[in-house]
This record gives C-alpha cells, sequence and structure tokens, in this order.
C-alpha cells in the first residue's frame, strides 16, 4: 500500500480514461467560462466581509490589502491556467496534483478542496440571506429572527438588525430553535437547477452576472462623487501588517477563479477557453474591487465601516439611501450566483474522486436524463444547508479560506515538480518565468495563511487528519490506480 501513495497517474492515462468513461455534456464556450469566473469570484469578500476587513484589521489600507491578494491569486491563476490548459479534466487541483506528486497527496487535496467548496458555499449562502434579510426588512417584511441567522449569532443578530429588541425563540425540549431558513433554502433551489443541467445554468447565471456587475459599476461610479479623500487619513491604522492580516480575512473574495477549471470536461475547446476564463475573470474582478474599496473607505471612516452590509450600509451613510435598496438586489444577484459556481464545483471534485475509486462508485453516477453527476449533487446540497443553517460566517470564510490556500500553494508546487517530471508535455499555455512565479505564489498564500487564527489552523489539521484516516480505511484499499498497477 505505501508504495501506492506516491505513484502517479501519469497524465496520457488521466486524459485516456476520462474520454473513456462517461463523459459530461460539453457545453461551455470562453464568454461562458469567463462569466463563470465572475459569477463565482465577486460575492460575499466584497459585499460582506470587506466591512470587518476595514474596520477592524486594515483601515482604509484595506484597498492593499486587495491588491495583495489578488496579486498571489495571479501567481496561482498562472498555474491553474497551465495545469488546466494540459489537462483539461473535471477534478482541478486534484486531478492535477494525481499526474504530479502521487495518490495520498492528490486524495488531500481533493479532501481539502471540500472546505473551499462546501464551506465556502455554506458561507455565501449566510451573506445571502443576511442581505435577503435586510432588504425585506425596507419593505417592512420581517423573516422571525431566530428563522434567519444560526445560535452563537444569534444575539449580535438581534443588536444590529433589530437595534436590540428581543425576539425569544420557540423552544423544542427545552431546546431553542435556532437556524437559518433563508440559507438553507437558496441552497435548496440552487441545487434543484444545477441537478437538471449544467447548460441551463450556466444561462441562469450569465444573466446574474449582468445585474451583478451593473450594480457593482454603479457603486463605483456613484460613489466617486461622494468620497472626502480625509477618510483616508490614518491609511494604515492597524500597522502595515494589517495589509497582510486584513488580505487573509478578505481573499475570501477571490475564491472561485478556480472554480472554472473544474467545469474543463464541460468545456468546448478547454485548451484554449479555460485560461482565459481563469485568467480575464479573475483581472476583472481585481480591478473592481480595489475601486469598490476606495470608494467605500473614503465614503466613511473606517471605524464607522458596518459589518454587515457595508456598501449599501455606507451610501445609507452619506444620505443616499435610494441607492442601498439597488446595491442589495446586486449583492442578492451577485451572491447567488457565487453560491451556484460553487455548489456546481464540488459534485465535479467528488466525481473524479469517485472515478479513481478513491470514493464509491456512487459519488460519479450520472444522471440518464440530465447527464449530470445528481448523487453528488444531491450529496453536496444537502450538506451545505446542514452547514449553512446552523454556522457563523466568519467560522466559514476564514475555514474556506486556509482550505483554499492550502490548495493554491500545492497547485503551484506541482507546476514546478511537473515541468521538471514532464518537460515534452504540450502545453498550451505556460507559465512564464518557472520556477520563480508559482515560488511567489506559495510565499504569498503562506503569508496570508499565517495571517488566519489559530484556531482555523487547528480546523485545518482535525480536518486533515479524518481525510488521513478516510483514505487508509478506504482509499488506498479501493483505489483504480493501485488495482491495476499491483
Ligand atoms: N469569492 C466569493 C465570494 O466572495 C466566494 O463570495
Amino acid at each position: 500500500m505505501l508504495k501506492g501513495l506516491f505513484r502517479t497517474k501519469p497524465v496520457e492515462r488521466i486524459l485516456a480514461e476520462s474520454e473513456a468513461s462517461g463523459s459530461l455534456k460539453k457545453s461551455l464556450s470562453a464568454v461562458d467560462l469567463t462569466a463563470l469566473g465572475v459569477g463565482a469570484i465577486i460575492g460575499t469578500g466584497i459585499f460582506v466581509l470587506v466591512g470587518v476587513g476595514a474596520s477592524l484589521k486594515a483601515g482604509p489600507a484595506i484597498t492593499l490589502s486587495f491588491v495583495f491578494a489578488g496579486l498571489a491569486c495571479v501567481f496561482s491563476a498562472l498555474c491553474y491556467a497551465e495545469f488546466a490548459s494540459m489537462l483539461p479534466i473535471a477534478g482541478s487541483a486534484y486531478t492535477y496534483a494525481y499526474a504530479t506528486v502521487g495518490e495520498l497527496i492528490a486524495w488531500i487535496i481533493g479532501w481539502d478542496l471540500i472546505l473551499e467548496y462546501i464551506i465556502g458555499s455554506s458561507a455565501v449562502a449566510v451573506g445571502w440571506s443576511g442581505y435577503l434579510f435586510k432588504f425585506l426588512q425596507g419593505f417592512n417584511i420581517h423573516i422571525p429572527p431566530w428563522l434567519a441567522t444560526d445560535a452563537w449569532s444569534y444575539s449580535h443578530f438581534l443588536q444590529t438588525n433589530l437595534g436590540g429588541q428581543q425576539v425569544i425563540p420557540p423552544e423544542i425540549m427545552g431546546i431553542p430553535i435556532i437556524f437559518n431558513l433563508p440559507a438553507m433554502l437558496v441552497v435548496l433551489a440552487l441545487s434543484a437547477i444545477l441537478y437538471i443541467g449544467i447548460r441551463e445554468s450556466a444561462r441562469f447565471n450569465a444573466n446574474v452576472v449582468v445585474i451583478k456587475l451593473a450594480v457593482v459599476l454603479f457603486v463605483i461610479i456613484a460613489g466617486l462623487f461622494w468620497v472626502k479623500p480625509e477618510n483616508w487619513t490614518p491609511y494604515f491604522p492597524y500597522g502595515v501588517k494589517g495589509v497582510f492580516v486584513g488580505a487573509a480575512y478578505i481573499f475570501f473574495a477571490y475564491i472561485g477563479f478556480d472554480a472554472v477549471s473544474t467545469t474543463a470536461e464541460e468545456a468546448k475547446n478547454p485548451q484554449r477557453d479555460l485560461p482565459i476564463g481563469i485568467i480575464a475573470s479573475l483581472a476583472i474582478c481585481t480591478v473592481l474591487y480595489i475601486l469598490v474599496c476606495m470608494v467605500i473607505t473614503g465614503l466613511v471612516p473606517y471605524d464607522q465601516i458596518n459589518h454587515h452590509a457595508p456598501i449599501s450600509a455606507a451610501f445609507g451613510d452619506v444620505g443616499i439611501t435610494w441607492a442601498a435598496m439597488i446595491i442589495s438586489i446586486g449583492a442578492i444577484a451577485g451572491l447567488t450566483s457565487v453560491l451556484l459556481v460553487l455548489l456546481l464545483s464540488q459534485p465535479r471534485i467528488f466525481f473524479a474522486m469517485s472515478r479513481d475509486r478513491l470514493l464509491p462508485a456512487w459519488f460519479s453516477n450520472i444522471h440518464p436524463k440530465f447527464g449530470t453527476p445528481s448523487n453528488a449533487t444531491v450529496l453536496t446540497g444537502l450538506t451545505v444547508m446542514l452547514m449553512a443553517g446552523l454556522t457563523p460566517i466568519e467560522v466559514l470564510a476564514e475555514m474556506a479560506n486556509i482550505g483554499t490556500l492550502f490548495a493554491f500553494s500545492l497547485v503551484c508546487l506541482a507546476v514546478i515538480i511537473l515541468r521538471r517530471r514532464a518537460p515534452e508535455l504540450k502545453r498550451s499555455f505556460r507559465v512564464p518565468w518557472v520556477p520563480l512565479l508559482p515560488i511567489l505564489g506559495i510565499v504569498c498564500n503562506l503569508t496570508m495563511m499565517a495571517g488566519l487564527q489559530p484556531q482555523t489552523w487547528a480546523r485545518l489539521l482535525g480536518w486533515l487528519l479524518l481525510g488521513l484516516v478516510i483514505y487508509i480505511i478506504y482509499g488506498a484499499r479501493h483505489s483504480k490506480l493501485n488495482a491495476d498497477q499491483a
């Protein structure tokens, strides 16, 4: 068994297997892929987390945090693009690791990506629910607060959203019933769309992306008229270190460009279009984020920036209340498309891991009519519903960040390894200046990981350990590669 852990799966074999096994429907173009990327990127990070990031972690220098995190993502994105152009296979970083560093590390990455996609989706669903709550309040529609948050955030939620008004939740056998119903329902609805088919999902996504981009541009252009440059002083209230701590927190805003690579088997011309989709979507979002940050920190003194709906609140603070409503609509649309792409990515990782028999075959069944990985989609949807219904957003966002940063670092490393091990392989996109750029990617990612809380590190280690146990009990024994090479 031990030998098997470091066996790699030859790239030619990966390509052949994917052709032979039941393939997914190929329907996505370069524009679809870029829209999927933007759809996955602009969401909770810029609409929600930027509030805490600016007021408690970096001050007005949160703009530089976004520059730093964006730059780090460019390095990782180039590495993803090289792999995606070479191995256009569902499964993303997991598959790349299988081809380079061996089965054990591949399994660990796949397991770790669950943090990015399942935990990340849960965080977005919670952010979505918060914006819906605020939006409906504007129409005097009030969801009972015990039905709109998790038990840990409940009292804080009452204070910020209802001005401290007390509402007693119902109890069953002495246990108060508090859960986030809107977050659960949105996950249910989107999972149903994904179950039916990716072409339909991509079309839905493209419409939502247009609304979201319009609102972000509105924030930038309208905000410019009200910016007061004096709000940018002091620029570094938390010191230069704050820039990096802020970057570790708002890194969540960039998660998602890599999701493009998980749809590789559904792209019409993956070798050319995946690098375009990954890099174009990241570049568009980075520029928009930097401008939005300059506007928000210019509208309101950093220590008064709202934590829950910072962008709409900033417009409210300078007296443009009508804008707050428009922004809420954009946020709800934006978060919906992020959720859709994240929910779409996880089943495709399960699909790839199960095709290699590191997970049972049940995970890679393809729906006979819809051509989608239906079991994995249902499992993902149910898990995200549970997490989103019961967990605070800060915990979820930090966990998603650490898991993703870890996976990105391994992808950067894998590019360097594969260039040495198989220099002759056809790469229609190549990262320039290897190994310098991948090494810079790893250093930036580790810098951000160092800025996360010790509890987050402990949870990551616990999760990886659990993964290791499952691998030993199941994956190592059933692995198709080990069976074939034994
Ligand atoms: N980048 C995505 C967001 O900010 C995950 O919601």
